[in-house]
């Protein structure tokens, strides 16, 4: 079943800018027209952890937002769970986490969590065995009782993140969970992302942090200037690449390191070891040939598989040549 599904939507935003006229000193107040999301058609899979990445301003709060009825498409519809966006029991079924999230300072986080499960409608003995629940997955039972202005970052986003499982979600939209995390803060809320599918429930969550998406997504659509560059599952994007090799030799004299070193696109040397990387595979051979035929040791032979930001850099490097 799709969770799901998007067709062609579009978003232009009208901004206010401060501009000047040209041949005369005056100010005026003119009309910019921002196209944040163009033609923009996914869908998410039941059970699955989706990614939506792109660097800043690629559109992706702007997705979730129109998904979560907080803005309106320009053009284009959309469904959650086969329903059209607005209706009220599947947004029942639904947990969200906003980007940036602000939360009233002066409550505790246990207050916080009540506050917003009351706005549910959960009876409170529900409500407080369901909070007990998800203070532990986020780590947070020993700050249930602290006033959240106490919290640091990463307590803010988990407690974000059990606001929006409150509910029990079947799908959980969270917009940049991770940001402003240190990589300890990431990992856990990685894990709790994965935690939430093993649950059986669908994610499907934005950020600009290619390396924790990639860590944790079944499928990514890659979003760049409002416009979708790519979309699919993370093995078939970057799978097939193996787009080097990273050779690892020693005990080499000099003037056959540097045979070896002719074909290589780069060259690292430490500790008598030196790190030598082809982009062909055969090149990888014939050096391996070689530094055996005069004594050197072979330490490791890498294929090395593109990462999601290298991925990243060269498409969106493409598309925004394309776009210029
Ligand atoms: N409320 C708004 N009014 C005007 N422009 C906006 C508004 N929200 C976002 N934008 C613009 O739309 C584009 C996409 O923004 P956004 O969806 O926030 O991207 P992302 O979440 O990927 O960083 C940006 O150029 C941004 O400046
Ligand atoms: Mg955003």
């Amino acid at each position: 079943m799709k969770v799901v599904e998007t067709f062609g939507l579009s978003k232009t935003y009208v901004q206010d800018v401060l501009g000047t006229e040209y041949g005369r000193i005056k100010f005026r107040l003119r009309n910019r027209k921002v196209d944040a999301l163009k033609d923009l058609s996914f869908s998410v899979e039941q059970g699955e952890i989706f990614g939506l990445l792109g660097p800043n301003g690629a559109g992706k709060t702007t997705t979730i937002k129109i998904l979560m009825g907080i803005h309106f498409a320009s053009r284009g519809t959309a469904t959650l769970m086969g329903r059209p966006l607005g209706d009220l029991e599947v947004k029942r079924r639904i947990g969200f986490l906003p980007e940036n999230p602000y939360f009233y300072d002066y409550l505790k986080g246990y207050e916080f969590l009540q506050y917003y499960g009351q706005l549910y409608g959960m009876p409170k003995r529900r409500l407080n065995a369901r909070i007990e629940e998800l203070l532990d997955l986020v780590g947070l039972s020993h700050a249930a009782n602290l006033p959240l202005k106490g919290y640091s970052k990463g307590m803010n986003q988990r407690i974000g993140l059990a606001q929006s499982l409150l509910n029990d979600p079947q799908l959980v939209i969270l917009d940049e969970p991770q940001s402003g995390l240190d990589p300890l803060g990431r990992k856990e809320v990685r894990d709790i992302i994965l935690k939430l599918k093993e649950e059986g429930r669908t994610v499907l969550f934005s950020s600009h942090i290619l390396s924790d998406a990639e860590m944790i997504c079944d499928r990514v659509a890659i979003l760049f200037k409002g416009e979708l560059i790519n979309i699919g599952r993370m093995n078939e994007l970057l799978s097939a690449k193996t787009y080097q090799y990273e050779l690892i030799v020693s005990g080499l004299q000099a003037d056959k390191m540097d045979a070896l070193k002719k074909g290589a696109s780069k060259v690292l040397d430490a500790n008598h070891e030196s790190m030598l990387i082809y982009t062909e595979e055969a090149q990888a051979q014939e050096a391996i040939r070689t530094a055996i035929q005069h004594g050197g040791a072979i330490r490791s032979l890498t294929p090395r598989t593109e990462t999601l930001e290298e991925y990243f850099i060269r498409n969106v490097k493409k598309g925004g040549e394309k776009r210029a």
